[in-house]
Parts: C-alpha cells; structure tokens; sequence
C-alpha cells in the first residue's frame, strides 16, 4: 500500500466531558451529531500539525498527579486511586478533525487510515459515520475508510481522544502523539502487518504474506519478491503464483538466498530491503540478518557470539515536546544513549513508536519490546498480537517482555498460567524470539518467573537474603537470566550536596533507592558473571512523573542518567569510561563552594592510573580499578580543580574552575532540524565575565525567536513547575452588565455548562388524512418555540483599544450582534438535521477603538427562548509576551520548529 504522511493540518479543541458536542450518538449510518457531525463548523478550533500532545499545554499545578507529571489532563492518582477532588477542572478530552479531499487515483482503491499511537481511547469517525475505538494509548491501528469516503467533497475525519483513565504509573501524554498515515492499495492488497521475514545467518530467508481479494472474482495473480541492499543492488528475487477467492485472503511465501550477506550487529547494523509485490501493489519492508538466543550459562547469543547486555529503560517522552516526540528526536534519544555505550533499549513498559525501532534498527540498539498489560484477557492479548505482529521484523528487537511488577499476582500460580498462555501466544506469533517478564520479587518461582523463558530481574536488591541470584542460578540451571531492570538512582544533573528536606540531589550518583544500586555497583556485579545476559539501567533519561524521592514536591523524574532535556549528567561519563573503547575522564560536579567547605568530587574515567591538582598543587595519586568511580574529598579553595590521567600511556586531563556570577548567556544549537516536520535543539549557557561556565547559574532567560516557532523549553529541573510549552495568552475582559428596555441586569462570569432544552411544542395534525386515530404527532418536539418575538440588549465598554473579538457562552434564539453599530455576526446555525452543531462558545472576531463601544444584540426569539444570554460575555485579544526559561546548573534547552531551519535566530537574554 502508499503510505501517505497524514500529519498536516488538523484542528483541535479540548473540552470537558459535559460540553455539548461530546454528545454524538452512535445510532444510524453517517448520522452522528455535535464534533463527528460532517457538517459540524469547527472553523474556532486551534489549528495543529502532529504528533502532538495536549497534556504539556496545561498549567502544570500540585493539585493534580505528580506521578504523571502534574498536569490535569487525568484526575487518576498513583496512590489513593481516587479521583482528586482539589482539580477543579480535568481536560481528558480532546476532538481533532481534518477535511481531506478524495483524490481522482482513489477511484476503485482500498484506503486505510494508520494511527501509530493515540493516547488514548480513541473514537473515529469518517464523514459522520462511527468507524471504531481503540483503547490502547500504546498500540498501533489501521481502519479502513473505503466504504465511507466520497468522492467529489470534502471529506472529513474526526479524533475523539481521552485520556481521562491512565495505563501507567508515568506521564503518559495526551492525544494523537504519533504520526498518522494514509495508506492506499489496489483491491487486492497485502494485509496490515501480516509480512513476516526470518532470516538464517547463511542468507536464507523465509518470507510470507497474506494477500486479500476484496474482489467478486477469484483472482490468479503472479507474487514477485526480491531483496534489495543498502547500495540499491537487487542480491535475492523469487517468484511465485497465487489464488485468492472472492472476498477472501491467503497466504503466500517465498524462500529466497542471499549470498554471502551482511549480518545485523549493534556495531554494524546492516539492513535489507524486501519487496513483495503484485499487479501494482507493493510492500517493503526492512530487516537485518541475524539470530538471538539465550544461554543458561553464557548470558545473550547474538549472532553465535556473547553480547553482554548494555541495557537503558527509557520511557518515551522528552523535553519541550512531551510523548509528541519528530522522528528527529527519537533518533537523538538513540544517539545519546550509544553515544554512553548502551547498546540496548526497554520499552519500558509500552510499546513502542514504530520509528524508535526504526531508529534501532539503524543506529544498532537492541530492544526489549514491551507490551503494556499483562494477562490473557481479550485487551490484554490484542495488545501483546498487535505488538508483535508490527514489530517482528526489525532486527533490533531480540526479546519480547511480557509484564513488568504485576504485584498482585506475580507470586501465585496464577500468574504462572498467565505467563505460559502469553508465551504461547507470542510464539505463535513469532517464534524466532525469546519471551521474558520483569520480576522485582526475587527468587520466587511460583508465578511469572517459574515460566518465564527467560528469567527477568528488576532490581539484584530486591530479592531474598544476600546474593540470592547466584543461588537462584544454581537451582534453576536452565534457566537464563537477564537483568529487566536495575539502578534506580536519583540524581542532579549538576549538584554537589545531598539534603532531601531540602530537595537536593548531587550529580554524582551515589544516592538510590532501597531497592536498587548505584551505577559502579550494578554495572561490575553484571560484567563479571557470564550467565547474567546483561541489564537495563533505570532510566538512560529522565522522565515526567514518578518525582522520586521527591514524591508530591517535584513533578519529574531524577533517574536518568541524560536529563528531560538530553543533556547528560556526570555519570553518563561513568558508563561511557566503560562501556565504550573511548579515553575517558570527568570531574563532576563543580567548583563553586564556600571557603573551607570539604566537597567531595568524582572522577568518571577508565584510565589506570589519575592524579588530583589543586590550584596546580598535587593533591593525590590513585589506581583506578576496573568499574570504579573514585570519589575525593577535598577543602575547596577558589581556583581550579584538574585531574590529569594516564590510559595506555597517553595523558589526558579534565578541569573544574571557580566561576563568578552570570555575565552572558550564548544559546548554541546542538541538534539540526531538515525541515518543518523536524524539531531543532538549542542550549543555552551562561558565563561569567571571564569566559567561565556558570555551573550554578538559575538566571530566568528571556528567548526570542526569527523565523520559526518556539514549541517548548526545559532546564531538566525535576521541581520546575513553571510552563513547558507557553499557554496561549490572552487578555479577557468580562462585560458584566447588559441593559434592555427594562433596565440593568448583571451576568454571571462563568455559568458552565447548564443545559437549557425544552420539549414543550407539539404540532397536532387532525383526523381525517386516512389515519384511525385522531389525530398524529407531526412535530414530536423542538427546543423552542416559533421565534416571533425580537428584543435588544446592549452594554458599553472601555478602554479595550485593540481587542479582537467579543465571546458569548450561550444565545437562546437567533441573535445578530454589532460592534459600534457595524454588523459582526450572526449565530446562525445550520438548518435541518445538522441544527446544533453550532460550536460553543460563539466568538465573533471585531476590532474595538479608543474610547467608549457599543455592543447591540438584537434577537428573535420564541418565548420559551428566555433567557437570552445566559452564561459569560467577554471580549479578548492574543498576547504575545517574550518565552522564558530559568537556567538549571547553567543551562537550559530550547525547542523549535521551522520552514526555514537555517534562518531561526535565537536571542537570549537574563531577564
Ligand atoms: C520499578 C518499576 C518502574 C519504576 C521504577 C522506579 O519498580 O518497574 O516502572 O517505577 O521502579 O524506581
């Protein structure tokens, strides 16, 4: 099939659940009313491109779950699971829509809609008709739109999305996150997600597809496939016939050879290409050539070879963007973690975007691909097919976890059964990989654990007595063992005091959890027992929510090892020292201290042997050993602080110097964006007047922006509650007073959301049109009378030069509305079937002057209508004040996209 980008040009509005138009109906085809109306007039939504993610727009406040980053987009809490009743407001629902016109080449094809990921709940519609729902936040789905499509109009499709429920313990987002796609086929086609690849390390392929006749004939058809490299050289074809029945699919496949072939490694991540195709249908797909496998006692096989497992959990949002993440920026988050070694990626506990996979595949990152619920139920098993079925031919996936922490069960036998038909499940669908489950609950072989293929360990703490795995191995000899999940430390990205109370962490990472290690701790007790297959750090990057130690105070996470932002901690330097053939050597955190104050430093490096200088002075030599941190105490003195180290006899140094206050700040850009589609990173740096790093500095910093938009900014701050992504800003004035022939009357501000139908008008028609009865119901009701009466109402404001529009909540009957005796607008609806789909509230654009306006309404009403104005009347502008960022240790990150990446200016100032 085509696959066409579908991103570009979506509206969208975010309501509370009692509005109006969250009201549609599912009752008769193509019939819906309110937001999936076909005619509904959504010309006042906001105008958006995806992905994107309403939760970062939404003021951030304690009120709401700090575990899911303290926005109000769910009143769901980690803790109490109850609803929180301090949220005055949630906004868990959001509409998009899009009109899209059918295309003359779609005549006779099949069309499908792709949605990679829609946190989550989502409700689609095509042209008024209810297509479907898809539950999962995580999971990617794909509907076809044929029947309902029409040609010559506009088309229209409609989102509803609502994330009101969580899925995880993190923030989750809120929205069509992902990217969207159209996908067009003849109508013969190869099914969604049913092209399956296996490849032997001697260049054999086994290739299969499922072809569907949506035809009323049999059909016979001639299946080519060949197999592409990355120079374009076409090294494997075959050839094959098929036929498929009327309105029916079947199977096809293909054993093909490549002579010698590259193989897929994390060092060299080579890949393929092949092509299926038939009769002007084609489909690709990527994939690499290489096996996976576990050994009890020689830990993960990957290619017949030892890899030790390198491993970062990563949950998937990030700064300035939330889980909206560009394709771009999922390539960076790759990067970074390669750039520290890592050589493995968790899913943790989701699945994943498709193009992070493509990322992997590409970069060489092996993943541990997650699906989100555990167990066997109806949703559960959707979610684990769905997964597998996308995911099964990127060569980066080497495991499959099945279920992390599942504390209720995980102990039982129960969880047993659940575990073994999951596993049969993911077999079937895939069997070339092995299964697993993160267990934090030791030694435990009654549930999960006992029928995992693969023994998953979150946390080497959190188990029995003392070194209880080592035990564990010798009990359960067949078994192998990966780590899932390990580390859990909380660290800064540039402190050097510890003080809880005073919600302080230093960057060196010495602090944990109860239940994990430190960085040097977890790393040698893996890398020095073969049979552990490797582990996954908590977490290679901070992440919104889970504010531990921090729990109601802070609203994002302090374990990673990179911050929200991608900008590393020290630490990051620990693992690179030993994880990459790289010279390493980092002094963290700073120099910037009292006088006499005794500050501990580390030094992150994997040269043999390190020296200490003070202002010059020699402080100290030491040895390093294998996957130590070495941590020094020394009395600060102003000045600066180096090590000097020797590896394989080459001398390399690293520095600390003291610096003074902020002199200027210079904003660099560190990630490059192609086009509009890609997000830009910039970093901001303050200085002091010598040219010094600022390492403390928290100066507010006002970001301007030429030519581009600004869509976020971070610092990395876990307690940062400030704003992410600007609200749009505006200036309201209430009108509070609206005057008739009877005088003055106030209006409330906010009425909400009152409903105000009325059923009190029958039409009756008489006996004797060839009815028994005596009469009939012609009308069975309406909401108001027959408008025959008309009525003015005005107020004079002030002082609101330069105002754009005046907003009424709600008008009963038919109302014309003047600004300074011109004509603004009507609230007229749509007549007939569609009559209320007018959009509330209704806002009519105008300019006010100097000086005293008018506002008139003049109405035609029923006497039922009354009142006529009920609910607020404001009138408003947009305001465009300066972004601002708050430095975090010195720095601070800015998000941007452009048409023109090349023309962006950036201007930084301290506020
Ligand atoms: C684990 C859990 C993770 C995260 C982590 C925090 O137990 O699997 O999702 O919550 O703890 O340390």
């Amino acid at each position: 099939m085509r696959k066409i980008n579908f991103n570009k040009g979506w509206s969208f509005t975010l309501q509370n659940s009692l509005d109006e138009f969250n009201v549609f109906g599912f009752a008769k085809y193509s019939d819906a009313s309110g937001a999936p109306s076909r005619f509904y007039d959504y010309s006042n939504w906001e105008t958006v491109d995806l992905p994107h993610d309403w939760a970062l727009s939404l003021e951030k406040t304690h009120e709401a779950n700090t575990f899911s980053g303290a926005y109000p987009n769910t009143p769901y809490h980690r803790f109490t699971r109850e609803k929180h009743s301090n949220l005055e407001t949630v906004y868990s629902i959001g509409w998009y829509r899009k009109q899209f016109p059918f295309l003359p080449e779609w005549a006779g094809k099949r069309v499908f809609i792709e949605f990679e990921g829609v946190f989550r709940d989502a409700c689609v519609w095509v042209n008024g008709v209810y297509l479907d729902r898809h539950n999962s936040g995580y999971t990617s789905f794909a509907i076809e739109l044929t029947d309902h499509l029409i040609a010559g109009v506009d088309n229209s499709i409609a989102v509803r999305v609502d994330c009101e429920q969580v899925e995880g313990w993190w923030y989750e987002g809120a929205g069509i996150y992902r990217n969207v796609h159209l996908l067009v086929g003849e109508p013969t086609y190869f099914k969604y997600n049913q092209t399956v690849i296996r490849t032997a390390l001697d260049g054999s392929i086994d290739a299969s597809a499922v072809l569907v006749n949506d035809t009323a004939d049999t059909v016979e058809k001639i299946v080519f496939w060949r197999v592409i490299d990355t120079g374009g050289r076409e090294v494997a074809q075959g050839e094959g016939t098929v036929s498929v029945d009327a309105y029916s699919d079947a199977p096809i496949s293909a054993q093909l050879k490549i002579d010698e072939p590259h193989l897929w490694s994390v060092d060299t991540p080579y890949l393929y290409r092949l092509e299926v195709q038939t009769d002007g249908e084609m489909e690709a797909v990527r994939f690499g050539i290489r096996t996976v496998e576990f050994d009890p006692d020689r830990g993960f096989i990957l290619n017949g070879f030892p890899v030790k497992v390198r491993g970062a959990c990563v949950h998937q949002d990030f700064g300035g963007v939330g889980v909206a993440l560009t394709d771009n920026l999922q390539y960076y988050k790759i990067r970074r973690l390669k750039e520290m070694g890592v050589n493995a990626y968790r899913c943790s506990h989701n699945a994943p975007s498709p193009v992070l996979l493509d990322a992997c595949d590409e970069l060489g990152m092996l993943v541990m691909d997650e699906t989100r619920t555990f167990g066997t139920s109806p949703e559960a098993i959707r979610q684990l097919t769905d997964l597998i079925e996308r995911d099964r031919n990127h060569p980066c996936v080497f495991i499959w976890s099945l279920g992390n922490e599942e504390f209720s069960v995980q102990n039982e036998a129960w969880s047993f059964r659940l575990m073994e038909k999951m596993t049969r499940i993911a077999k079937s669908l895939d069997p070339t990989r092995p299964v697993t489950y993160g267990g934090n609950n030791g030694d435990n072989f009654t549930g999960a654990n006992g029928a995992s293929e693969v023994r998953g360990i979150n946390y080497i703490r959190n188990g029995a007595n003392g070194d209880w795995l080592e035990e564990y191995h010798r009990n359960h000899p067949t078994q192998p063992i990966i780590g899932t999940e390990e580390c859990s430390c909380v660290l800064s990205r540039g402190g050097a005091v510890n003080d809880l109370g005073r919600g302080l962490l230093d960057a060196t990472g010495s602090v944990t959890m109860p239940w994990g290690e430190t960085p040097k701790g977890w790393v040698k007790y893996t890398e020095e027992r073969d049979y552990f297959a490797g582990n996954f750090m908590w977490t290679g990057f901070d992440y919104r929510g889970e504010p531990n130690p921090f729990y109601y105070e802070n609203c994002i996470s302090s374990f990673g090892i990179i911050d929200l932002c991608g900008m590393e901690k020290p630490p990051f330097y620990y693992y690179k020292a030993w994880w990459t053939d790289e010279p390493v050597l980092k002094l963290a955190p700073h120099w910037n201290h009292a006088d006499g104050e005794t500050v501990t430093v580390a030094v992150f490096t994997n040269c043999d042997e390190i020296t200490l200088f003070l202002n010059g002075k020699k402080l100290e030599t030491r040895r390093v050993e294998r996957f130590d941190a070495p941590l020094f105490k020394v009395g600060f003195e102003r000045g600066v602080l180096s090590v000097e180290g020797k590896r394989n006899g080459v001398v390399i140094r690293d520095e600390l110097v003291t610096s003074g206050a902020t002199d200027s700040v210079e904003c660099v850009p560190v990630l490059e964006a192609a086009d509009g589609d890609e997000v830009a990173i910039y970093e901001i740096n303050a200085y002091d007047a010598h040219g010094n790093f600022c390492p403390t500095a928290s100066d507010e910093i006002l970001v301007e922006i030429e030519n581009g938009q600004i869509v976020g900014v971070g610092n990395g701050d876990p307690s940062d509650m400030s704003y992410e992504r600007k609200p749009v800003e505006e200036s309201i004035k209430s009108v509070m007073h609206l005057n008739d022939e009877n005088g003055t009357f106030p209006i409330p501000e906010r009425v909400g959301n009152t409903r105000q139908m009325r059923c009190d008008w029958l039409e009756l028609e008489p006996k004797g049109n060839g009815f028994e009865d005596d009469f009939r119901i012609v009308a069975s009701y309406r909401v108001s009378g027959k408008p025959t009466l008309t009525k003015e109402m005005y107020a004079t404001v002030r002082d609101v030069e330069g105002y754009e529009y005046i907003e009424f909540e709600r008008l009963c009957g038919r109302a014309k509305i003047y600004l300074n005796g011109e004509l603004v607008g009507e609230n007229v609806r749509p007549r007939g079937r569609h009559a209320r789909v007018m959009p509330r509230p209704y806002r009519f654009p105008c300019k006010f002057k100097a000086g005293d306006n008018q506002i008139k309404l003049v109405f035609t009403y029923a006497e039922s209508d009354l009142p006529l104005v009920s609910g607020y009347v404001r009138i408003g502008k947009r305001i465009e004040s300066p972004w601002s960022v708050k430095l975090h240790y010195g720095k601070a990150r800015v998000f941007v996209k452009s048409e023109t990446p090349q023309g962006v200016r950036l201007t930084v100032k301290v506020k």
